[in-house]
């Protein structure tokens, strides 16, 4: 298979687990080539891409504009905290004039859970959803799941836990989509107050206990609480949330294996994990990193049909 299945990336839940292979196995590939001297190819030149983010980011932002970059592609960006946006400007007259400028794909964030798949409906261009609110982050889960692979040499069979705030994290939803196609077991943990109520029909194990979800898992991905996102007290004190389920180095160490420790960022140190553990042998949240441009780069080459 060379070819997605897929026109736009607009979530996990609509590629299948041969896109999410093509996908990863591509990355492997354009990670080779950015730890090259030379780290530019010529695959994406007179390719023309926008990215609109109209909600804060730093590494998806940077990710995005480094593997396009990387692909010699033509590259806008777009900030709505500085645009017309802020004079009341909609979304579509702001994509439709960002195309009349000739733009090929568009890589967009958004507050507004739906906003990628709103755009694919009323534009021409491919869409690659950067974050829509509290629905699906795709590239996130797709390079969680390549630095997974890397780390342990497969995922069919794997145990992992994502833990915090499930019912706000985009992470967690695509994570759980991605990790599933592919044949891992998975567990979220957190309290009961940050639990979506439709958590059970996604098939996965639900888990109160943080040290038991620790023990059971091979892999912790630990979340940000998303207090920019909670209009409502979900927990008593942030102090009480992490005795209860923050990751720290005494809890690690007492674990009866060593297990993989992630984080998506932006961490909240002290809060969820605590910087012994972020920066320690067992913690990836940098190769998170690193994985996420060469998996962007498999995204935009194959949706560019450049095969
Ligand atoms: N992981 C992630 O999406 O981080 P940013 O919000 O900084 O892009």
């Amino acid at each position: 298979m060379t070819k997605l299945s897929t026109k736009h990336l607009l979530g996990i839940k609509e590629l299948n687990a041969d896109d999410i292979n093509l996908i990863l196995s591509t990355a492997e590939s354009f990670k080779e080539v950015i730890n090259r001297p030379i780290k530019k190819v010529p695959s994406l030149r007179d390719i023309t891409i926008a990215n609109l983010f109209f909600e804060n980011s730093t590494r998806t932002k940077l990710s995005f504009e480094l593997a396009e970059k990387r692909l010699s592609a033509d590259v806008v960006n777009f900030s709505a905290a500085a645009s017309s946006v802020k004079k009341g400007e909609t979304l579509i007259d702001t994509v439709n004039n960002i195309l009349a400028m000739k733009v090929d794909m568009v890589v967009m964030r958004h507050p507004n859970p739906g906003a990628a798949v709103f755009l694919s409906k009323h534009i021409d261009a491919k869409i690659v959803n950067a974050g829509d609110g509290a629905h699906e982050h795709p590239t996130q889960a797709l390079l969680d799941a390549f630095s997974i692979k890397e780390k342990l040499g497969s995922i069919k069979g794997k145990k992992i836990a994502i833990i915090g705030d499930i019912l706000h994290s985009r992470v967690a939803l695509s994570n759980i989509f991605c990790l599933q196609k592919l044949g891992a077991q998975v567990m979220v943990c957190g309290p009961t107050t940050l639990m979506p109520k439709y958590i059970h029909s996604l098939g996965v194990k639900v888990e109160h206990d943080l040290r038991k979800a620790l023990e059971w898992c091979d892999v912790a991905n630990m979340l940000r609480i998303q207090l920019e996102r909670q209009d409502i007290k979900y927990f008593p004190s942030l102090r009480e949330y992490t005795m209860l389920f923050g990751l720290n180095k005494d809890l690690l160490d007492s674990l009866s294996k060593k297990i993989v420790v992630m984080h998506p960022g932006p961490i909240n140190r002290g809060v969820e994990i605590t910087s012994d553990v972020a920066d320690s042998a067992q913690s990836i949240i940098l190769d998170q990193v690193e994985n996420g441009v060469a998996v962007r780069m498999a995204v935009l080459f194959l949706l560019a049909g450049r095969v």
